[in-house]
């Protein structure tokens, strides 16, 4: 049983006592996802909605997901708005890819994501974990958000391309981050988009971006081709380079590498980024889990950390991760559609519905948690990979099509949190509370800056 007495209650939207009228909620759904729930959602395991003609339904049930998400996989693709805004970022890469072409993707790539292949890129989050604290010698009041994102981009970017140039890394991470915040942005036209080149006016930007994007990462791929065969590079791109398929032998061509390449840039930085900050927030709001943290962290320092199995010194450190995922999931909602007629617990669900899995409502729903809005990660003592159950927790997604990167993201968090921790205490510089914004993924609703001070040694 958890005890709430002394838990922190973190900051969430409102919920709306009835569901909001049909065009407060689909403005509501561009800007803020998370703040178009009515209460009744966080009880119910089914709902359905239509809006302006468009049917979808919300599939709040780990039976249901379950049903949809592994055993059903098969009939449900990603809706024509993903690849709208996400095709010039990440081409035909894995996750746009679908059916067989899907299989055969992430047959060839699987082998790259396994804990022993990411144990070998454990010194390039630990590089960039040290060029994170670096900047906090000259500077003690710091925009974390924006420290995290450049952090994850230099250890996506290091561990794909052992990339040594800071001005090389922010030439690729100004044009990501410049796209998620300008073409790339959710528009109307992609919530009723019925093909992926509808409202074709709409997609110059993206398509401009596109070729500079495709153009920026072919040159590095090309340059890593070119140079002498050097057999110490250990990172994603070897990785990629040398993947076979099983079954074929058949290897990824240029293109392919270069789209797998851009993909893991992108589900790799801004998640993980987002789940910095939103671990970061929650430690500030709660001093005595950051204490805590800090002693388990001076037990084991992250300068001792070799193997994967070193971040087992953490226990209390995964813990905090996990419930961070829970309260702010860096993917607050999953779309899909069904291909055929289906039925979902029960409900019929017609083909071309637009189904929804929100682990922003799953995580927080009363039949599934206890205290379902504090932060306690004792909830999940005992449970070292609490998304594989099959329950009512998501945060890298579920079945076939489950986060390739899960333990990618977990180490590279580690190491990070574990590097700030050790040296400094964190705090808000203003009591003002951080809302989170659900968009592609949950956002602050502002860049607080963090006092950044000597942690007592
Ligand atoms: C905290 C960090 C992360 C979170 C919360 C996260 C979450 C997710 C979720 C929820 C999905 C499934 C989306 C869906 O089914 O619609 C997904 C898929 C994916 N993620 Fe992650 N992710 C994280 C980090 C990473 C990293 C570090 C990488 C790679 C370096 C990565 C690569 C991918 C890829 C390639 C897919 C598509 C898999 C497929 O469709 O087969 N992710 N992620």
């Amino acid at each position: 049983m958890l005890n709430k007495a002394s838990s922190v209650i973190p900051p969430a939207p409102p919920v709306h006592p009835k569901d909001l009228p049909a065009l407060r909620f689909l403005f509501g759904s561009i800007r803020n996802s998370l703040a178009i729930w009515p209460d009744y959602s966080f009880d119910i395991a089914f709902n359905r909605h239509t809006l302006f003609g468009v049917e979808s339904a919300l599939v709040n049930d780990p039976g249901g997901v379950r049903h949809m998400m592994t055993t059903n996989a098969a009939n449900y693709v990603r809706p024509a708005m993903l690849p709208r805004i996400l095709r010039p970022l990440i081409g035909k890469g894995v996750f746009l890819a679908e059916a067989s072409e899907w299989r055969r993707q992430r047959r060839l790539l699987s082998p790259s994501f396994t804990p022993h292949h990411v144990s070998i890129l454990l010194p390039h989050f630990i590089a960039a974990a040290a060029d994170l604290v670096r900047q906090f010698e000259r500077q003690s009041s710091v925009d974390l958000s924006a420290a995290y994102q450049t952090a994850a981009l230099n250890a996506v970017l290091r561990s794909l391309f052992s990339m040594p140039s800071q001005e090389e890394r922010d030439r690729l991470g100004n044009l990501v981050r410049r796209y998620m915040t300008g073409p790339g942005r959710p528009q109307i036209f992609d919530a009723f988009a019925a093909s992926e080149t509808s409202f074709a006016f709409a997609l110059g930007g993206r398509r401009a971006f596109q070729k500079r994007w495709f153009a920026a990462v072919d040159a590095v791929v090309a340059a890593r081709r070119g140079a002498t065969h050097d057999t110490n590079h250990r990172d994603l791109l070897d990785l990629l380079m040398a993947a076979r398929d099983p079954d074929t032998g058949e290897q990824l061509s240029a293109d392919e590498i270069r789209d797998q390449c851009a993909t893991m840039i992108f589900a790799g930085f801004e998640t993980t980024s987002r789940l910095l900050f939103w671990a970061s927030y929650l430690l500030t709001l709660d001093p005595g889990e950051q204490a805590r943290l800090r002693d388990e962290i001076a037990s084991f320092p992250p300068e001792r950390v070799t193997t994967l199995d070193d971040l087992g010194h953490w226990p209390r450190l995964r813990l905090v991760l996990l419930e961070a995922l829970r309260l702010y999931p860096p993917v607050p909602i999953m779309i899909r559609e069904p291909v055929e007629d289906d039925v979902i617990m029960g409900e019929p669900v017609r083909r071309g519905t637009q189904v929804y899995v929100a682990p922003w409502v799953l995580h927080r729903h009363r039949k599934h948690w206890q205290h379902p809005t504090a932060f306690m990660p004792d909830r999940f003592a005992g449970k070292p990979s609490p998304w594989t159950a099959g329950g009512a927790y998501l945060p890298f997604g579920a079945g076939p099509r489950i986060c390739i990167g899960a333990v990618f993201a977990l180490a590279e968090a580690q190491i990070m949190l574990a590097t700030l921790l050790q040296r400094y205490t964190i705090a808000t510089e203003s009591k003002r509370p951080v809302m989170p914004v659900g968009r592609l993924t949950i956002l602050p609703s502002y860049a607080p800056m963090f006092r950044v001070e000597r942690a007592p040694s």
